[in-house]
C-alpha cells in the first residue's frame, strides 16, 4: 500500500487530527509569485479570439457522440486559454473573504480567469510544445497568464521527446503540438503547507475541464493523459521533479499537421532558463514531498481500459425514495460568456429567492457530466453526487443522493441541513445555510488508489475539480451563485449520508443559491 492511501487518511481526518506542520503561520511578505518568472525570454503576444454565440454549455459538457474532429490553431489555443488561466478583469466586489480590504490597492490586486482555484493561487503552469506545423518556430513556451502572451524557453522541435514520455497507447490524436500542464509546489505550499497536493490536484482538473467543455463546445477535442514518463518531461523543462510535478499533457489535434518528420531528438536537450522564485525562504514538506515521490514513481504505467471498474461510482440505491425533478432548465449561455460571469459567491447567498428545480435539475447534470475527464482516465464515472437541500422551490429539505440515470433525486435524511452544514464548515465567509443546495461530490479514493496505484489520486481530485469547475459555469449559465470549498469536516459528512461502509469519501461542498440583489461591486474588464 503506497503513501497516497496514508495521506488520503490524514486529509480526511484533518479537520480532527491536524495535519503537521500543524503551527505554520504563512510568511505573506515572502509569499510566491502567482506565476513563474523567466526573466529575460522573449515573448510574443498571443491574438485575440472571438467566440461563437452557439457554442453553448450544453454542447460543451454533452459527453455522448462522435469525437470532436476540429482543429486548433493558433487563435483558438489563444482564446481557450484566455478564457481559463488568462487574466479577464479585477475582483473588486464586496465579499465576505478576510481579504476584502486588500482588494482596491493595486499591487494586491485579485485577477478574475476563468478557471476557479483553491485559494485563487492559480499554480497550473501551462506549457506550450510545439512542433513544426505550428505557426511560430518550433520550442517549447511558457503561457504567462499575466501577459497573455507565449514566452519562448527553448527553440527546436522536441515534440518528439514529448511523443516518447507520452509512449504507445496514448490517448488523442497524432500531432506535433502538445500542451504540458505542471505544477509547481511552492505557489500554493507556502499558504497550505502538507494540504497543498490536495488542492493542487484539484485546481489541474478545474484547468483542464474549462479546456474541456470551452473546446467541445466548438467542436475540438482536450483529451488529457495523466500517465507518461514524468520524469523525462520535467527533464525538458528543466525543472527540479521534487519541486514541480508533471501533472497532464494535452495532445492537440492542430491544423496544418501532416505527420511528424519521426526524427527524434537529442535527449540531453532541456530547457536552461531558470523560473526565478521571488520567496527568499522556500521550505519543503514532508507529505508534498512524499506525495510528489508516490503519484510520479510509476507515472508509465498507463491504467488499462476498465482497470478503474472496480473503483466506480456506486449506482442510486434504488431502494430509497425517489423525488422526481423537472428536465433541467437548458444551458444556452456561450461557454466564454458562462465562464466570464462565473465567480465564487464569498457569503453573498440569500435563501429569500429560492432556487428552482429546473435550476437544481441543470446544475447536477452538469456537475455529472463534468466528472469525466476523457483522455487516458477511462470511460468510468468515479464521481457520485449528493444534495443538500435547503431552499429549493418544491423540494423538501433535507440530503438527496443524486441519480444520475434518472436524473432524479434519492431521498437520504429528511430535515433541514443547515445548522449540520453550518457546524462543519470551518470558515467564516460563508452562511452555508442560505445556499439553496449544497452539493457534495464523492469518490471512493481508495478503490481508485487499488486500482491504478498511487499516481491515482491526481486523477481523484482532478475529477473533484473538474467537477467544481462544470458546477461553477453551469450555476453561471442558469443565473446563480455558486461557491465551493474545502474547509469542511469530511469525517462527519460521512457520518451524516451514511457512508460508513461504501468507501465513499466526500471531497468537496459546492454552493448553489441566488444571492442578495445588487451586491456592491465595482466593473473592471480587461478582456
Ligand atoms: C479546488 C478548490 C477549492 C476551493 N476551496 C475553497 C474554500 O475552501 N473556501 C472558499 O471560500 N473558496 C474555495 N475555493 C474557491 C476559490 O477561492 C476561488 O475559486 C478563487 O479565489 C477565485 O475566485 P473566483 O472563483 O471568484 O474566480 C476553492 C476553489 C477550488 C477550485
Amino acid at each position: 500500500m503506497g503513501y497516497a492511501h496514508e495521506y488520503a487518511d490524514a486529509i480526511m481526518h484533518r479537520g480532527r487530527v491536524p495535519m503537521d506542520p500543524a503551527d505554520y503561520v504563512p510568511n505573506w511578505q515572502d509569499g510566491p509569485r502567482k506565476a513563474k518568472f523567466y526573466p529575460g525570454a522573449d515573448s510574443f503576444p498571443l491574438p485575440d479570439a472571438p467566440y461563437p454565440a452557439d457554442a453553448t454549455l450544453d454542447r460543451g459538457l454533452c459527453a455522448e457522440g462522435a469525437p470532436e474532429e476540429g482543429e486548433f490553431d493558433l487563435v483558438t489555443l489563444s482564446g481557450m486559454l484566455r478564457d481559463s488561466y488568462g487574466l479577464t478583469g479585477r475582483r473588486l466586489g464586496v465579499q465576505a473573504n478576510t481579504d476584502l480590504s486588500a482588494l482596491p490597492f493595486y499591487p494586491l490586486a485579485n485577477w478574475s480567469r476563468g478557471s476557479a482555484s483553491g485559494g485563487g493561487l492559480y499554480p497550473v503552469a501551462v506549457h506550450w510544445v510545439s512542433g513544426p506545423s505550428g505557426p511560430v518556430p518550433p520550442g517549447v513556451h511558457y503561457y504567462s497568464t499575466r501577459h497573455h502572451t507565449m514566452q519562448r524557453l527553448l527553440t527546436g522541435d522536441v515534440t518528439g521527446r514529448v511523443r516518447a514520455a507520452l509512449g504507445e497507447g496514448a490517448p488523442g490524436p497524432e500531432t506535433d503540438q502538445y500542451l504540458v500542464l505542471s505544477i509547481k509546489y511552492w505557489q500554493n505550499a507556502f499558504k497550505y503547507n502538507s494540504f497543498s497536493f490536495h488542492a493542487v490536484s484539484m485546481d489541474l482538473g478545474a484547468c483542464v475541464q474549462t479546456w474541456r467543455m470551452w473546446a467541445a463546445a466548438r467542436g475540438l477535442a482536450v483529451e488529457p493523459a495523466l500517465w507518461f514518463d514524468e520524469a523525462r518531461l520535467a527533464e525538458l523543462l528543466g525543472v527540479d521533479p521534487e519541486e514541480e510535478g508533471i501533472f497532464a499533457v494535452v495532445p492537440l489535434k492542430w491544423a496544418g499537421y501532416h505527420g511528424s518528420s519521426g526524427q527524434g531528438c537529442a535527449a540531453s536537450v532541456s530547457v536552461r532558463r531558470k523560473d526565478a522564485e521571488r520567496s527568499r525562504t522556500v521550505l519543503a514538506f514532508d507529505a508534498l514531498l512524499r506525495m510528489q515521490a508516490a503519484t510520479s514513481a510509476d507515472a508509465t504505467a498507463r491504467p488499462a481500459p476498465g482497470a478503474l471498474a472496480p473503483a466506480a461510482a456506486h449506482p442510486a440505491d434504488p431502494a430509497a425514495e425517489e423525488v422526481g425533478l423537472p428536465p433541467a432548465r437548458p444551458l444556452e449561455t456561450d461557454v466564454r460568456t458562462a465562464l466570464r460571469d462565473r465567480r465564487s459567491s464569498f457569503g453573498r447567498f440569500e435563501a429569500r429567492l429560492p432556487v428552482t428545480r429546473p435550476q437544481l435539475a441543470a446544475c447536477l447534470a452538469a456537475a455529472v457530466a463534468g466528472s469525466r475527464l476523457g483522455g487516458d482516465t477511462g470511460d468510468v464515472r468515479l464521481a457520485k453526487l449528493y444534495a443538500f437541500v435547503s431552499h429549493v422551490e418544491g423540494v423538501a429539505p433535507g440530503s438527496y443522493a443524486y441519480d444520475p440515470e434518472r436524473r432524479s433525486l434519492r431521498r437520504v435524511k429528511e430535515g433541514r441541513p443547515g445548522e449540520f452544514l453550518q457546524r462543519n464548515y470551518f470558515l467564516a465567509n460563508y452562511n452555508l445555510e442560505q445556499a439553496g443546495a449544497v452539493l457534495v461530490p464523492t469518490v471512493r479514493t481508495t478503490a481508485v488508489l487499488d486500482a491504478v496505484g498511487d499516481r491515482g489520486y491526481r486523477l481523484v481530485n482532478a475529477t473533484v475539480g473538474a467537477v467544481a469547475q462544470s458546477l461553477y459555469t453551469a450555476a453561471s449559465a442558469v443565473d446563480l451563485g455558486c461557491g465551493v470549498a474545502l474547509g469542511f469536516d469530511n469525517i462527519s459528512y460521512i457520518e451524516e449520508l451514511g457512508l460508513d461502509g461504501t468507501g465513499e469519501a466526500p471531497l468537496l461542498i459546492m454552493m448553489i443559491g441566488n444571492e442578495r440583489p445588487a451586491p456592491a461591486d465595482f466593473r473592471y474588464e480587461i478582456a
